[in-house]
């Protein structure tokens, strides 16, 4: 190797420029990978994370701005170029073809050939099952995606970008849908790559990662450069103050106290295909959390529970009264609203707007009177903005041009407006940032204190911890174990989940 080679930087990026319509997206960055490290890039929701990212790997064009690869100018027209010169991503937004099976998402593109025309789909399989046999998951590679759930679609996109050995692996909130066990195999990965001499960009809003795993940490604000860090040199508190300017203290606590009133009473619910008989009781201005791993079965119920998935026997009882729930619509009747982990599977029809999306549940409601609805809906629409901070240039931005976290406001702010008295939320601050997170945070603990009620599920503990009354642990699709808030510790739910 000649010494330039050696000293120069694995990836870099000069002064990158990028403007979306109506927004600034990034003002002049400048970043360096070098070889055996990770390299974390931290900012809130919008600050344009993703965007230089996609730069990097050839999705977007920068307006301006210079990259080079081990010292060579490059310039990716398109991710395909990127990856042959031998960098990957594991993007933040999943866009899984749901017709194909595993193998075929993996090696789209590249399926090993027999006689140069037809898909040797014996050896595609066989190498799809090496291939996810390394992220130590035993998924049968002729499954379809559409079955899968949202953490297996997440550890196959990882399976996807391992499988081109690049040199440079960007990683877009790999974890977002995952739980505790496979995120430390990630990170076991993460480390062998690294001692392999490979460069990682690394995005997270989980700050327990970050400390976790990265070498070096580069900040954004509001698509600005703010600085580079070792990562030893930072900690939380620094760290988020670099990211945010104003200043946030400790953890968020619910504050509010649970009456014994029943406002949600589930007895026996069951299907057999996905979970095992619960029950349980949710109380008027209670939070009740949900813990358990990955696959545990807490989706699924929430699924049954909603109508999304129909149950094949047990009760549901609202306020004392039993009710019927076959589908969504019957659940939203009876005052409950989902917001789901898989935002655009089912939380946001993406090519809408901001506006018809926050306004799409509360349609009926504002269809009674069409004269003063249409300005009560905007009015609404403009209160989510306000009140989730979602950084959107007008109400009429589609939203999958929205940053991801910015796009889990607007589910979250499309619910809210549908007034119900019982709130499901499946992993509610994924991809969010941690000032957001204290905002959805604030809002639980009030709605809950206005006498409603929620059911939280959620793989981090932290968050489990901070906002639930009860925490209710699942294993293996059943529910095993009740614990209290005084009683919560993170050992003792680690223990009762696995
Ligand atoms: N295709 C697009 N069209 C218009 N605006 C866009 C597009 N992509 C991103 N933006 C805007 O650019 C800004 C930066 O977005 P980006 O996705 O890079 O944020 P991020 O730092 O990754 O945030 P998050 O933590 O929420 O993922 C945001 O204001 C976003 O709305
Ligand atoms: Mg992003």
């Amino acid at each position: 190797m000649s010494s330039q080679s050696v000293n120069a930087a694995l990836l870099s990026m000069e002064k990158a420029e990028k403007h979306f319509h109506g927004v600034h997206a990034l003002k002049g960055v400048s970043i360096e990978l070098r070889r055996g490290t990770v390299h974390a890039i931290c900012g809130e929701n919008g600050a344009g994370k993703s965007t230089l990212m996609k730069i990097l790997m050839g999705v977007y064009t920068a307006d301006s701005g210079s990259m080079r690869m081990k010292g060579q100018p490059v310039h990716f027209l398109s991710p395909r170029q990127a990856l042959d010169a031998g960098i990957a991503i594991i993007e933040q937004e999943l866009t899984p073809i749901p017709d194909m099976t595993v193998a075929e998402n993996i090696f789209l593109g590249r399926e090993p050939m027999l006689f140069g025309i037809f898909v040797n789909y014996a050896e595609l399989n066989r190498q799809a099952r090496e291939v996810l046999g390394r992220i130590k998951i035993t998924l049968n590679p002729t499954r379809k995606m559409k079955t899968l759930s949202v953490a297996e679609l997440q550890l196959v996109e990882i399976a996807k970008a391992l499988s081109y050995n690049s040199e440079v692996l960007i990683m877009d909130e790999p974890t977002s849908a995952l739980g505790e066990k496979e995120t430390d195999v990630l990170f076991e990965i993460i480390a062998s790559l690294k001692a392999q001499g490979k460069g990682i960009f690394y995005i997270s809003h989980r700050m327990k990662e970050i400390f976790r795993i990265a070498d070096v940490v580069t900040i954004l604000r509001d698509g600005e450069y703010i600085c580079t860090r070792p990562a030893s040199e930072l900690d939380t508190d620094s760290l988020v103050s670099l990211m945010i300017s104003r200043k946030l203290e400790g953890q968020y606590v619910k504050e509010n106290v649970p009456s014994d009133i029943p406002m949600l009473t589930v007895r026996g619910l069951a299907r057999k295909k996905s979970h095992q008989p619960i029950s349980l009781e949710l109380r008027k201005g209670e939070i009740l959390g949900i813990y358990g791993l990955v696959g545990a079965g807490r989706s699924e119920f929430l699924e049954s529970l909603f109508g999304v998935a129909r149950a094949d026997g047990g009760e549901i009882l609202v306020n004392g009264g039993p009710v019927t729930i076959r589908r969504p619509y019957d659940a939203i009747k009876n005052g409950l609203a989902f917001v789901t982990e898989d935002r655009k599977g089912s939380g946001l029809a993406l090519i809408l707007s901001v506006k018809d999306n926050t306004s799409l549940t509360s349609i009926r409601k504002f269809n009674k009177n069409p004269f003063i609805n249409r300005r009560r809906e905007s009015r609404d629409v403009k209160m989510a903005i306000d009140f989730f901070g979602i950084k959107t240039p007008s109400e009429r931005q589609l939203v999958r041009n929205l940053s991801g976290g910015n796009q889990q406001k607007v589910v979250l702010g499309r619910w809210l407006l549908s007034n119900p008295g019982i709130l499901l939320m499946d992993e509610p601050t994924r991809g969010i940032d941690v000032g957001a997170k204290r905002e959805i945070y604030k809002f639980m603990s009030d709605f809950a204190g206005q006498g409603n009620g929620i059911i939280l599920v959620s793989s981090e503990l932290p968050e489990i911890m901070g906002m639930s009354d009860r925490i209710l642990v699942f294993k293996n699709r059943a529910l095993c174990g009740e614990v209290r808030r005084p009683d919560a510790s993170e050992e003792l739910l680690m223990r009762m989940a696995t």
